[in-house]
């Protein structure tokens, strides 16, 4: 078979020490079970700023648009806090969102049942909790415009955000949500703010539209956003997948990472439309987590997020099913052993860092496979 094209960008901060986890993994596919990974490495964010002037390079981006998936590690960091707006490390993976059209942000809260109690909600809230919010990527007030700061020539500024959303970008991202939800608890909760937006108001009737045409058979329930947050911390099992816009999503996904325990968890994919001639989707796969530059450098950042987001890229890219449930069970299977980076240690546990975490992981994955 063709070989299957990776492009890693580590970023900034623990990006890179994350990253180096997940390249061990990816070598022991393709040494021990032929998966035939070929990968190729760009800079993105801080990092990309320091080597070319801006958050990525024209190169860089080709070799995303040309790769099977993108594996993104983190950006940003204290130290380009004063670059200019547009080249600042952020814009580096807004614009891989953008130019690769990844509309649909699938971010999973699992809590693995070993990390129940380092939630700092209850065990019993949280204890099994499985929910999947499902974030428009490249729409909204990330993208809208009129974007600017104006001078109003009175020693006052304006400062203006515009949130946009059409039909077919509402459609097309609660069909996803309808979709992912047929394979899961058959729920889906539509979050925007129809009280105060007229986008809210949009987005409420176009995702009712879309399950009434097509999806009556899933279960759809409609929330404000602002209620849906309180929600998610009072009982977050009540939900199964939670379907809403870009700066939302953007906040209650954080809110529901860490119900999990820790934001060290969690991996996210961000996917485009299928290809009409190959079915294949444009896909980036990161942690949920952010740089850490606190952390960074010091060998004791959790890579469990970033190799989790190995994992969705087996199953979403490749369809290594097998393989990807084998890895998350590797996952689970060392916390079930105690075994704790510092953000994830509680009284009991096994402290470790980053290097022997993905050690145990893939020794424990290596296991399962034989
Ligand atoms: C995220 C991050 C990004 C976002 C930043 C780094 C631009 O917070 O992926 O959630 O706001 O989307
Ligand atoms: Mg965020």
């Amino acid at each position: 078979m063709a070989s299957r094209k990776l492009l890693l960008l580590p970023g900034d901060g623990i990006g890179p020490e994350a990253m180096a986890e997940v390249r061990k993994i990816i070598a022991y596919f393709n040494a021990d079970l032929g998966l035939d990974f070929e990968l190729d490495e760009g800079l993105v964010g801080g990092s990309a700023y320091d080597a070319h002037g801006k958050a990525i390079s024209e190169e860089d981006m080709g070799k995303a648009l040309a790769a099977d998936a993108v594996l993104f590690g983190a950006v940003g960091g204290p130290k380009w806090d004063s670059v200019a707006y547009d080249v600042r490390p952020e814009a580096g993976l807004l614009r891989l969102r953008k130019d690769m059209a990844l509309f649909a942000n699938l971010r999973p809260a699992i809590c693995y049942p070993a990390l129940a109690a380092s939630s700092s909600l209850k065990p019993e809230v949280v204890e099994g909790l499985d929910i999947l919010i499902v974030r428009e990527l490249t729409g909204g007030v990330y993208f809208g415009e009129p974007k600017e700061i104006i001078d109003l020539g009175n020693s006052q500024k304006r400062g203006i955000d515009t949130q946009i959303y059409d039909t077919f970008e509402i459609e097309r991202i609660a069909g996803v949500a309808f979709e992912l939800a047929r394979a899961r608890g058959n729920k889906v909760t539509s979050m925007e703010k129809r009280n105060v937006m007229k986008s809210g108001v949009l987005w409420n009737e176009v995702v009712t539209a879309t399950h009434k045409a097509r999806y009556s058979d899933v279960q759809l329930d409609h929330m404000l956003a602002d209620a849906g947050g309180m929600q998610l911390v009072r009982w977050p099992k009540q939900f199964d997948v939670i379907v809403t816009d870009n700066l939302f999503g953007d906040m209650l996904s954080d809110v529901a990472a860490m119900l999990t325990g820790s934001l060290g968890m969690l991996p996210s994919a961000s996917l485009g439309a299928p290809d009409a001639k190959t079915g294949a989707r444009k896909a980036l796969y990161e942690p949920v987590h952010g740089s850490a530059p606190d952390i960074s450098g010091k060998g004791i950042a959790n890579p469990i997020a970033m190799i989790a987001s190995l994992a969705m890229c087996l199953r979403y890219s490749f369809n290594l099913i097998a393989e990807a449930d084998r890895l998350e069970a590797a996952i689970s299977g060392v916390l079930d052993d105690g075994l704790r980076t510092a953000d994830i240690w509680s009284q009991g546990s096994t402290k470790i860092g980053t290097t022997e975490m993905g050690d145990a992981i893939l020794g424990k994955f290596k296991a399962l496979s034989a």
